[in-house]
């Protein structure tokens, strides 16, 4: 008898695609990855490829099986997690998207935000979807499509049109044009009801999209359909979705209530588990859908979305040239013994939590003579740190949730220097688990309790294991005299545009 006994995970993340290969410890068997390209047409406006991110997708597939020898009979199931937000629309006959994606840090939409927001302000969706009003989620960049693409319109009043998160984009190439979504992806494009977990008709209409145009609401962990024949993955079951973020949580077994996660990627999303009941935020958190297992009732979280993290690392790498590759930071940061007063904001497309200013736009301040490129690499890295104090104060402000520990993930908790720097900032423990893939091991974990590969959430809590601490080793006196620095440094992006 042949036993299957690996699950794959798709992830297409912001900067690039991944497959990774797991077996029934969690382990990583395999890794495939391949970047895209980011096109940024003008000031503040940032895209993607859809045929790309496909076609990269279906390279890191085929080559993450290659690699360990694998095919797919040896695949019980796959799971899709995905960059969040970021809007693909194509045309239902042809598969041919009408435009390019439009990617979750695109500052277009700001006008129709405003205008969408009318007497009510940002907060008139609040109460429903748990959003405030922003260029970050996906319905006003499909309204933007409609209003600004030739033909989009009519095409879509006919019903000829598919709105679809990168979840669905990548769900209907891998199958025979399965069109459906998550409630977790759902629950980031403010035309979803939190409650119901269904679309909003009333906001629908208020923000001009045809319903049509909609995929189907499901669970995160359930089998949606099998991999078409000409696909990378044919016959084996699609069964798990979620967007990144709730897949790094889940990945990392933050399975009960009060439990919380921060993953350092292109941004920096901290979850906080809320349990079956979404908490209101009125701290400039986002009330969201945490994962939704087959029919158990969903779990919602609290999040605090940072919008620069990581790309920031990337901005001094491509942008500046400071730093050849994103590990020279670290070495760069280390060349000086502190930031010598120096304070980088990275406001590039507003600020996110908790502070929700689209007004704001980068700065460096504080600089003197005695500035120099080192002192710029370190103030990049505790902005990130600083970042995650905001949104953790507001954490506990909105939960009363006091956290006794940090756990961490993404591309950045490689770098030792800005996890020792966050711990003394937070003055708490943070710790790195041994996978830090989490958000491709979320996404396998719920495409295998979908098909029975994992028998129940007790096997994600036994396979999570700790790679390493770092312990807070600064006094308050300094964390909190650094961090009023940040506080005043921010207030001078304010009102830029
Ligand atoms: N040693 C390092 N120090 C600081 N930052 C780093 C280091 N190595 C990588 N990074 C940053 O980590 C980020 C990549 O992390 P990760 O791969 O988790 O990103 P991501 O957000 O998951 O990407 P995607 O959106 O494509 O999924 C990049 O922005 C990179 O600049
Ligand atoms: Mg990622």
């Amino acid at each position: 008898m042949h036993v299957i006994q690996y699950i794959a995970a798709i992830d297409q993340g912001t900067t690039s695609s991944r497959c990774m290969i797991f077996d029934h410890d969690g382990a990583v068997v395999s890794v495939a990855q391949k970047e895209h390209r980011q096109i940024f047409p003008r000031a503040g406006w940032v895209e993607h490829d859809p045929k790309e991110l496909w076609i990269n997708t279906r390279e890191v597939v085929a080559s993450a099986l290659a690699k360990a020898h694998l095919t797919e009979s040896d695949i019980a199931a796959v799971g899709i997690t995905n960059q969040r937000e970021t809007t693909v629309v194509w045309d239902r006959n042809t598969g041919e998207p009408v435009y390019n994606a439009i990617v979750w840090q695109d500052t277009r939409t700001d006008e129709l935000c405003r205008r969408l927001g009318g007497d009510e302000g940002p907060s008139r969706y609040r109460k429903r979807t748990g959003l405030p009003l922003s260029t970050y989620f996906s319905g006003p960049k499909v309204r933007w499509i409609l209003d600004n693409v030739d033909g989009a319109r009519e095409k879509a009043d006919a019903g000829d049109l598919c709105f679809g998160t990168i979840d669905s984009w990548i769900l209907w190439h891998l199958t025979q044009g399965t069109h459906l979504t998550d409630a977790t992806n759902a629950s980031r494009t403010m035309l979803m009801n939190l409650e119901t977990l269904e679309w909003d008709p009333e906001i629908c209409a208020e923000f001009g999209i045809p319903m049509s145009m909609l995929p189907e609401i499901r669970s995160s962990s359930e089998i949606y359909g099998v991999g078409r024949p000409q696909g990378p993955l044919p016959g084996i079951p699609v069964a798990g979705i979620l967007g990144d973020q709730q897949a790094a949580t889940f990945g990392q077994a933050c399975l009960s209530e009060g439990e919380a996660k921060n993953t350092y990627g292109t941004g920096n999303f901290l979850l906080l588990n809320t349990g079956t009941t979404p908490v209101p935020s009125k701290h400039g958190l986002l009330t969201t859908v945490c994962y939704k297992i087959g029919d158990a009732p969903a779990v919602y979280a609290l999040e605090g979305s940072v919008a620069v993290t990581g790309s920031l690392v990337q901005w001094l790498r491509d942008s500046l040239g400071i730093i050849q590759s994103a590990k020279e930071i670290e070495a760069l940061a280390k060349s000086v013994d502190d930031n010598g007063d120096v304070y980088f904001v990275p406001a590039f497309s507003g600020l996110f939590a908790p502070r929700w200013r689209p007004d704001a736009r980068g700065a460096i301040v504080g600089m003197t003579r005695f500035t120099n490129k080192g002192h710029l690499a370190r103030a990049a890295l505790e902005a990130t740190a600083y970042q995650t104090r905001e949104v953790i104060e507001a954490m506990r402000a909105d939960s009363g949730v006091e956290l006794a520990s940090l756990k961490v993930d993404g591309g950045m908790v490689v770098n030792e220097t800005l996890m020792q720097f966050q711990s003394d900032i937070l003055g708490v423990p943070v710790i790195r688990p041994v996978v830090n893939e989490t958000t491709a091991l979320g996404a396998a974990y719920a495409a295998g309790l979908a098909v029975g590969f994992w028998e129940s959430e007790g096997d994600i809590r036994e396979n999570w294991a700790v790679d390493k601490t770092w312990e807070p080793a600064m006094d308050e006196a300094e964390s909190t005299r650094l961090y009023a620095g940040w506080n005043k440094a921010v207030e001078r992006t304010y009102d830029w545009v």
